[in-house]
């Protein structure tokens, strides 16, 4: 048995504030722990046949969280892997309840002003669109944050390299699951 063989039993599921790292880190967390790494967003645009901003603008918001509760549910049937989640996914409470009865739950915490800057460089998020990131972020952090706080496990994430992030989230599930990390 290796080291990692007790992080591979259940399904790691990322969740957090948009632009937080959970699809970047969490593609890198499976690397690292040899699992399969799945994007709920991604597998709700294939499910939808288009991109998220075009789900938003043609079907609205309670359609795509609908998406994404079915998609999540569908992966969470599935073998394990390392999940990373939309931000809102974790808020609504059918999928909140799906992912702490199938998975362990990962909260990706950064300083707000980090999030705003990174995700102020890209336009594919239909909720930041025409608004100022880090108003958005702010509120999204008073409804979202007693929500996430239900995760298993909190890691604090800062302005440093994903591989960074990768060891504090193996060492957090370790500790969780009462193994040594290395
Ligand atoms: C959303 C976050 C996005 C995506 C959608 C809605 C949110 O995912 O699911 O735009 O409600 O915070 P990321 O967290 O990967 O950006």
């Amino acid at each position: 048995m290796d080291r990692y063989e007790p992080l591979r039993r259940r399904t790691i599921a990322l969740v957090g504030l948009m632009g937080v790292g959970k699809s970047s880190v969490g593609r890198r967390l499976a690397t690292a722990l040899c699992l399969p790494f799945r994007d709920a967003d991604v597998e709700v645009e294939a499910a939808a046949g288009r991109s998220i901003p075009d789900i938003f603008a043609e079907l609205g918001e309670p359609a795509f969280r609908a998406g994404e509760r079915r998609v999540i549910g569908r992966l969470l049937e599935g073998p394990p892997h390392v999940l990373a989640t939309g931000g809102g996914a974790f808020i609504d409470p059918v999928t909140r309840a799906l992912i702490k009865a199938r998975a362990i739950s990962v909260w990706l915490k950064c300083d707000l002003e980090i999030l705003a800057r990174r995700v102020g460089r890209k336009d594919s998020r239909p909720l930041l669109a025409g608004k100022d990131p880090l108003e958005v972020l702010r509120a999204q952090a008073e409804v979202r944050y007693p929500a996430y706080a239900e995760a298993d496990i909190a890691v604090q994430t800062g302005d440093t390299a994903h591989h960074v992030t990768v060891d504090q989230v193996i060492r957090a599930l370790s500790a969780h699951l009462g193994e040594p990390a290395e």
